[in-house]
């Protein structure tokens, strides 16, 4: 990437120029003017359809925007990812996660460890340990306690496959809100139940917290040699693991080159093997693995990552939308948009570039969601008839993993009616109240079925999309430096809340609501 803004490249004055030329013609128009515009825009992988027909783009649209990823190196920066470089350069880390599902050379070093041989070896220990639990009658509840990305991914593949699940109970605690664990530590019996402390960092003072109280509760009945037997621990730091108490065979460890919100094929999907057994953890990561062969392989103009990605940038850069829905046409996906916010917003939140000046354009957008076909009657008004546009993803499977066939025609029905509704609108001259506009771009992403192999090509899919923006806004999209301001000035708080005594230096506004605080809050 030159050291300049990209708005200054040929290939995105070239777009700018488009937009201009495109902008009043309507997506609808686009199928009256290409009989085929179907078979030209879409793309099949493996039971996994991309249409992405009902955009605002045509085929000079994408040609521009593959210009403008090329232009932006993207096939070299994809290169220098599989191949271990350092491209976060801000904590001087490889990005490997596509190492976790074997898609990088077999000869891969890092830090002078062989990369395979180490994710062989991890992936033997969750094979050994899921196969523990799964198989020791006693257990009947496993606990997760972690959060960002040592929750999300595991919590909501978890949630997604529960038809597959066939294992104990697995339960997901990630709030440092005390509510949280209490109401699901009363419902368990420490002996029948195993934790599983997951922190990359092991020092993420929810987890900590949270590992704490769960630990102190396993102690209360079983005294401290439950520890040794009730948890275990997935981290990079494993020196504070064993610290904690939990025994060195149970604590699977972790590299700093897997990212936490792209670390649910490591060790930090335990979980999943868990409740749905290891060789479906292995068919997720399979999936995973096709993508990712994809995404290296395919042109840049059938790579369906690749097209999520530049559609993406076309909005949010071109036609100034800044927000994207998610909206996944299946009730046990409630956790997908928590995962896709945490994927896309902790990776492309960011102003500066990466030779640390700051952007002169709009880089990641808001992302929000929700199952359908509830999110229906929460915000479809506003998708229909507000004032903002917001690019949609449909997400719907074809089959559905149960037989109540009536539930899913209606639901496959509704998925395929609102993409369409989105983009047709409907006039009504008489009643401007009961007018759609239409012209709102969507995608939808069918899958023959919701089961673990296309549930992982599904998030790798999200995973390359929000690499290949990262690439082109010239960001690094594996740090979250963000987040850490906040993590910092809720200490010397914490402290004043347990001590009563109110530090120097706040602004007027904190310092009244601790004061209001310490005079109501009553610790009995
Ligand atoms: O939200 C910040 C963050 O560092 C995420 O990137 C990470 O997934 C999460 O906290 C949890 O971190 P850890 O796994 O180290 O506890």
């Amino acid at each position: 990437m030159p050291n300049k803004s990209i708005t200054r490249l040929p290939q995105w004055q070239a777009l700018e120029a488009h937009f201009a030329d495109l902008q009043d013609v309507d997506i609808s128009d686009l199928f009256g003017s290409d009989e085929n515009r179907f078979e030209n825009f879409h793309e099949t992988l493996d039971g996994l359809i991309f249409d992405y027909s009902k955009h605002h783009a045509s085929k000079d649209t994408i040609a521009l925007l593959m210009e403008l990823a090329e232009a932006c190196e993207l096939s070299d920066w994809r290169e220098k990812m599989v191949s271990g470089v350092k491209i976060n350069h801000t904590e001087g880390r490889a990005v490997l996660h596509m190492a976790l599902r074997g898609s990088v050379a077999s000869s891969l070093m890092v830090d002078g460890e062989n990369v395979s041989k180490f994710v062989q070896e991890t992936l033997k220990q969750i094979h050994k340990i899921s196969d523990d639990i799964r198989g020791n009658s006693a257990i009947t509840d496993v606990v997760n306690i972690g959060v960002g990305g040592s929750d999300l991914g595991p919590r909501m593949v978890c949630d997604a496959l529960y038809h597959d699940a066939d294992g104990p109970n697995v339960h997901f605690v990630s709030n440092v809100d005390g509510h949280e664990i209490t109401q699901l530590l009363a419902k368990l019996d420490p002996l029948h139940t195993v934790f599983i402390v997951a922190s990359k960092s092991f020092s993420t003072l929810e987890t900590m917290i949270n590992a704490k109280t769960a630990r102190a509760w396993c102690v209360r009945t079983l005294g401290e040699i439950g520890v040794a037997d009730h948890f275990y621990a997935i981290s990079t730091n494993v020196e504070a693991a064993a610290e904690f108490g939990i025994h060195e065979g149970n604590i699977l460890p972790m590299r700093d080159w897997v990212g936490g919100r792209y670390s649910v094929w490591s060790a930090i999907g335990l979980p999943i093997a868990v409740a749905v057994g290891f060789d479906k953890f292995t068919a997720f990561l399979k999936g995973a693995k096709t993508v990712d062969q994809h995404f290296m392989d395919a042109p840049l103009a059938q790579n369906i990552p690749v097209l999520m990605a530049m559609l993406g940038i076309w909005y949010n850069n071109f036609h100034g939308l800044h927000t994207h829905c998610i909206l996944p046409y299946a009730h046990s996906f409630q956790h997908l948009c928590g995962y896709i916010q945490q994927l896309d917003m902790e990776s492309n939140g960011k102003s500066v570039r990466r030779d640390g000046a700051l952007v002169d354009y709009a880089t990641g957008p808001t992302i929000f969601g929700k199952p359908g076909t509830n999110g229906q009657h929460a915000f479809f008004q506003l998708l229909h008839q507000g004032t903002q546009i917001i690019p949609a993803d449909f997400i719907a499977a074809i089959n559905p993993n149960h037989n109540l066939y009536d539930h899913h025609d209606a639901l496959l029905a509704n998925a395929l009616a609102q993409s369409e509704a989105f983009m047709l609108g409907q006039d009504n001259e008489d009643d401007p109240h009961r007018h759609f506009e239409g012209n709102r771009p969507n995608s939808m992403i069918l899958m023959e079925r919701f089961d673990p192999y296309h549930l992982g090509m599904l998030m790798a899919l999200y995973e390359h999309k929000t690499f290949v923006q990262g690439v082109v806004w010239g960001i690094n999209s594996f740090d979250q430096c963000g987040v850490e301001l906040g993590k910092k000035l809720a200490k010397p708080i914490t402290q004043a809340i347990e001590s009563g005594q109110i530090p120097k230096g706040l602004d007027g506004s904190s310092e009244s609501l601790i004061d209001l605080i310490l005079e109501k809050f009553i610790k009995s």
